[in-house]
């Protein structure tokens, strides 16, 4: 008879539920990237689109998100006991800063009405966080599951959790953003 083997669970690894929010951005990139297109070709600027990506940019991908990251799992890449080979962390926060200074670009072309300098700042601001989340999912990520280990994994997943729990209702407005914006 085979033998069974039952692991110990100690909860979900916590950069999984990072990478489930990078799905949700993707979705909103995605939808914007479309935006800008028809924009481009002559259509009037949808503004309350775009002012409604820029306060998902801002609520979901950077106050939520990336206050994850920077907040609790870069921190804990430093606690003692956890060690990396490399370490991305101050790359990762560069480009959290350059996607700030492309809101501040699209917040700006809003104001004035100026559609080129709009869609110039969301296609930076689109390919700038695609690479950015590759490089997480497929780097960082990974890594960081390493040099952490399950428990501790675990452990900043229950943080995570809570954070997320404090943020409810903000993140169901933004889902609810992210589905229609998906569906244009
Ligand atoms: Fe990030
Ligand atoms: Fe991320």
């Amino acid at each position: 008879m085979p033998k069974t083997i039952v692991k110990e669970s100690v909860g979900a690894p916590a950069t999984a539920r990072l990478s489930e929010e990078h799905k949700l951005i993707l979705k909103v990139i995605a939808a914007l990237r479309a935006e800008c297109g028809r924009v481009e070709k002559g259509t009037p600027l949808d503004q309350a689109f775009f002012q409604k990506a820029v306060a998902f940019i801002k609520g979901y991908a950077d106050r939520f998100h990336h206050a994850k990251e920077e907040d609790l799992l870069f921190p804990e890449l430093s606690a003692p006991g956890v060690e990396m080979h490399c370490d991305p962390r101050q790359q990762m926060l560069h480009e959290h800063d350059l996607g700030r200074g492309f809101v501040r670009g699209m917040e700006a072309a809003l104001r004035e009405g100026n559609p080129a300098a709009l869609t110039e700042n969301a296609r930076g601001y689109c390919g700038l966080l695609e690479e950015h989340i590759y490089k997480e999912d497929n780097i960082l990520y990974p890594m960081a599951e390493d040099a952490l280990g399950p428990e501790r994994s675990a452990a900043l997943s229950e943080r995570f959790a809570a954070v997320d729990r404090e943020f409810a209702d903000i993140v169901k407005e933004h889902l609810t953003f992210a589905a229609a914006a998906s569906g244009r």
